[in-house]
């Protein structure tokens, strides 16, 4: 049994524009969309650009737009998608550097933009910082993040303001504001709390669907809306 892989293919160094080409490759049980692309590399075209690394939704390294969805191409099985033709585009809104390979870049500078990483009040202890339960709990889920873009690639409203600052760095944002940890709460919810951050979301609800680690974009953005409220109700920011 074969399964037609439609690939979205551009050289911007030949193409005038990006076309699809069809590869048939074999299907056995177990195959992911990420195999079927190696398939086609090895032995059909080793001109196809396309990123992987992990093999195991770990990196973030392989999302792509696969037969109408965002979705990791490592974890995407082809007997999910019930179909024989296996369409696969790059993320969106972002340029093709060529053929499923995309600049990250904006996607990276707006996640730069939230200082992503702890920065403590505290004097560092001797040791480590501890964490009790209850207060790791306030970031179970959130640190599961893996900087797939997947989430960026699905929100019209990044796909038209690439200011924005976007559903995966706003869930960093609430990640690093619940982190005990931290100490610039308040710093952290000015950086947000504006037309480029939490109120440019329309609360469209992709990033929620997409996300392959199962986080909550829409919801994580609602939370700061909360949390930026209450500070703005008290000079804070
Ligand atoms: Fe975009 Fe998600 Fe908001 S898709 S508009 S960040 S709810």
């Amino acid at each position: 049994m074969e399964k037609t892989f439609r690939i979205l293919r551009y050289d911007p160094e030949k193409d005038q524009e990006a076309h699809f080409q069809d590869y048939k490759v074999p299907y056995e049980k177990g195959l992911t969309v990420l195999e079927g692309l190696y398939y086609i590399l090895e032995n059909l075209d080793a001109t196809l650009a396309f990123r992987s690394s992990c093999r195991a939704a770990i990196c973030g390294s392989c999302a792509m737009h696969i037969n109408g969805q965002y979705r990791l191409a490592c974890r995407t099985q082809v007997s999910a998608l019930n179909s024989d033709l296996i369409t696969v585009r790059p993320l969106s809104h972002l340029t093709i550097l060529k053929d499923l390979v995309v600049d990250l870049k904006p996607f990276f500078d707006n996640y730069k933009k939230i200082e992503p990483y702890l920065q403590p009040e505290k004097a560092e202890p001797a040791k480590e910082f501890t964490q009790s339960e209850k207060e790791r709990g306030k970031i179970d889920k959130l640190v599961d993040c893996i900087l797939c873009a997947a989430c960026y690639g699905s929100c019209p409203v990044a796909s038209t303001n690439p200011k924005y600052l976007g559903p995966q760095a706003l869930v960093a944002a609430l990640r690093f504001i619940n982190d005990s940890r931290d100490g610039k709460t308040q710093e952290r919810l000015a950086i947000v709390a504006n037309d480029e951050g939490i109120f440019r979301c329309h609360t469209i609800f992709n990033c929620q669907q997409v996300c392959p680690k199962d986080i909550d974009p829409t919801n994580a953005i609602l939370k700061l809306r909360g949390k930026s409220f209450m500070s703005k109700l008290t000079g804070k920011i």
